[in-house]
């Protein structure tokens, strides 16, 4: 027997106490034994609407599994396969620089906050927008959620994106010079405009993967297929974001492939399992990679090998790879995230 057929089996064994839950980053061999498949938001709304499975084994990356820890009944179980695989760019904001961003920011601009973290950050830092009346926001659902900050007139700190909350903000209508910038390490704020005119605070992180993509991809894209629509994800950099011709969280990025027309020509800004799979699903389209080197090393430690050993410790009664959110955090976290929910 194969790994993948002794996962297949155990998942027959275990029926609806199990839930498989992985993103569209994770390899064709790990997304073809998923129960379910989603972007960020997707999994999030999956892990809360599930009642039944007494274990979610989810493939993805540390703060997904804390989100769905988060957002499960306390019997509910959480494991995830590759345990040590985090995400860079959540690991860019603590609660305790989120503290100190809150203080300073405070003072110089001499306004209210409304903090907003996209989930792809620590359970701290959730649970620090929750406290103070804030909300996380995914790649799915950001225009929606930095709308809601925007109509409560208090100045937004986004964090730990600052692509993604530039990216967004712009297309509310934000003029770039209204946006200042935080650096978490140096701990300083700087704009260009009249204090008073800020909007938004964007913290200065970002995900390398996305990040490094420059305007000599979209140079070399447009020459080697002029006739292709270049689409991103938005955690990529503005110039990149503004050079494409469209740009949305992973679930836009698969819909536009889907639906575009039979021989239409697709360039992909973003990791490089999703864009092979929509190559491979797609035939009658011809997809590219935008970068060939978009890969998110932390999503790809997620292997068949671990999975399946993963299944057969739940088995055993090992719960060595579960994912537990301290109590406090926790509820205050909950806030953050049933806000974004509803706003969803
Ligand atoms: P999505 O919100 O599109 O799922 O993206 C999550 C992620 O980690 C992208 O790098
Ligand atoms: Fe984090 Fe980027 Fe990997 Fe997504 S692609 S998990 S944001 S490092």
């Amino acid at each position: 027997m194969t790994d993948i057929e002794k996962i297949l089996e155990i998942k027959k064994e275990m029926g609806e106490d199990l839930l498989i839950l992985a993103h569209h980053y994770q390899s064709d061999d790990i997304v073809k034994t998923a129960d379910l498949v989603g972007d960020s938001l997707k999994l999030a709304q999956y892990a809360q609407q599930n009642k039944r499975a007494k274990y979610i084994v989810f493939c993805g990356v540390y703060f997904m599994s804390e989100t769905a820890d988060i957002l499960t009944e306390d019997w509910q179980k959480v494991l995830q396969p590759a345990i040590i695989a985090g995400c860079p760019m959540a690991d860019m904001a603590d609660m305790e620089q989120a503290e100190k961003a809150w203080d300073i920011v405070t003072e110089e601009l001499g306004c209210e906050i409304v903090p907003i973290t996209y989930v792809n950050s620590k359970a701290e830092v959730k649970a620090f927008c929750g406290k103070r009346g804030g909300t996380t926001v995914t790649s799915g659902n950001a225009a929606k959620v930095v709308e809601w900050g925007l109509k409560q007139n208090k100045v937004i700190l986004f964090l730990p994106d600052q692509n993604l909350g530039r990216n967004t903000a712009y297309d509310l209508g934000i003029d770039i010079d209204h946006m200042a910038e935080y650096d978490p390490k140096t701990e300083k704020l700087e704009y260009s405009c009249d204090k008073k005119d800020v909007k938004i605070v964007l913290w200065k992180g970002f995900c390398h993967v996305h990040h490094k993509i420059d305007m000599k991809h979209i140079e070399d894209a447009r020459k080697a297929h002029p006739d292709a629509k270049i689409i991103v994800h938005p955690e990529c950099r503005f110039e990149i974001a503004q050079a494409a011709d469209g740009k949305g969280s992973t679930e836009y990025l698969i819909a536009q492939v889907k639906n575009g027309e039979k021989g239409s020509k697709w360039i992909v800004g973003t990791e490089h399992n999703l864009v092979k799979r929509l190559k491979d699903t797609y035939t009658d389209k011809s997809v590219y990679i935008l970068d060939t080197s978009s890969v998110c090393t932390n999503m790809n430690k997620t292997t068949v090998s671990n999975l399946l050993e993963t299944l057969e410790d739940i088995q055993k009664g090992n719960f060595e790879k579960q994912v537990i959110v301290d109590k406090e955090i926790a509820k205050d976290a909950l806030k953050s995230l049933e806000t974004m929910l509803s706003l969803a």
